[in-house]
Formats: C-alpha cells, structure tokens, sequence
C-alpha cells in the first residue's frame, strides 16, 4: 500500500462528549468512512498534558478554561491512519465554533457551544506527529494489515 495510505491523524472526544455518551457515535464516524484505528484509550488527561496538547494557544484568554475543561473528565485520545487523515478529519469534525459547523459534520450535529465542542482533531500533518508523540508511546501506535484496504483504496 502507497505511504499516503499512512497519514495519521489525532482525534480526542472531549469529556463533553464521554459524558453525553457520544465516544460509539464519534468512532463509527471514522471507522464507516474508511480510515484504520492505530491506537485508542480511556484516560482522565491531567491539566499538566492537556497544556502542552494546547500549547500553541496559551496566549489566547479562553486558554485557563480550556485546560480545565478538558480536565473535567474522562477524554478518548485515538490516531486514526489514511489517505488525507488529517484534512479528512478536520471535515469529518467541522468547524471549531458549532454554531458555523455544516450539518453531516460531528460538531455540526452534535453540539451548540464553541467551549463544549466534543472533539479534537489535528490541524496539520505537523501538529498530528506532535500530538500523538505526546499521548502514545510508540509501542501504543499498533501497525496492522487490512484485508479491506484493497477496496477502500481501490488497488486491487
Ligand atoms: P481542537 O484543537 O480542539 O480540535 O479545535 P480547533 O482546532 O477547531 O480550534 P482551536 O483554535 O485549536 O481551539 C481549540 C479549542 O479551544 C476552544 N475554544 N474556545 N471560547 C472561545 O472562543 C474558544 N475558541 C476556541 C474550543 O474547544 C476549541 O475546539
Ligand atoms: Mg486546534
């Protein structure tokens, strides 16, 4: 299979999002659409991860209620692997404030508020390596063959 078929990406319901029991919905979203689970767990992340995950933003006046938020529960980190992850799973999310997110999305039908949006997901190829060094190790990452690939892809 072609390297572009391994382009992973970092996806994380919220604790918003376990607390409403959304993580089945959320996972069936990715994995119907065709893209491979590499890693998933079940975590309470402390305020500690959850600043260096949003470090880029640490400047911004909701950073403080950002942390605490994403601290307030349970999260499901996961990497997800495929063609265009990364954009594809900006689309698949929708746009950060649901209020412009387009209908079919998962903040787009699943959400109202900016700060209790139930999912992230990376927003470059960069930021995904960075995110998932952080939250798995590398034993965690698992490399495993699909039969289906061939049909997903169309090389057969
Ligand atoms: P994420 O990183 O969580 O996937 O979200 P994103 O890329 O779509 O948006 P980003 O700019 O990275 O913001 C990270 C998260 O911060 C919260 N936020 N609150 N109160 C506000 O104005 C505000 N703006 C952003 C959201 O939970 C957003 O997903
Ligand atoms: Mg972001």
């Amino acid at each position: 299979m072609a390297d572009a078929y391994a382009e992973r990406t970092f996806i994380m319901v919220k604790p918003d999002g376990v607390q409403r029991g959304l993580v089945g919905k959320i996972i069936k979203r990715f994995e119907q659409k065709g893209f491979k689970l590499v890693a998933m767990k079940f975590m309470w992340a402390s305020e500690e991860l959850l600043s260096k995950h949003y470090s880029d933003l640490s400047s911004r006046p909701f950073f403080p209620g950002l942390v605490k938020y994403m601290a307030s529960g349970p999260v499901v980190p996961m990497v997800w692997e495929g063609l265009d992850a990364v954009k594809t799973g900006r689309f698949i999310l929708g746009a950060t404030n649901p209020k412009d997110s387009n209908p079919g999305t998962i903040r787009g039908d699943l959400c109202i508020q900016v700060g209790r949006n139930i999912i992230h997901g990376s927003d470059a190829v960069e930021s995904a390596n960075k995110e998932i060094n952080l939250w798995f190790t590398e034993k965690e990452l698992v490399s495993w063959p699909r039969t289906v690939d061939s049909w997903v892809y169309g090389e057969n």
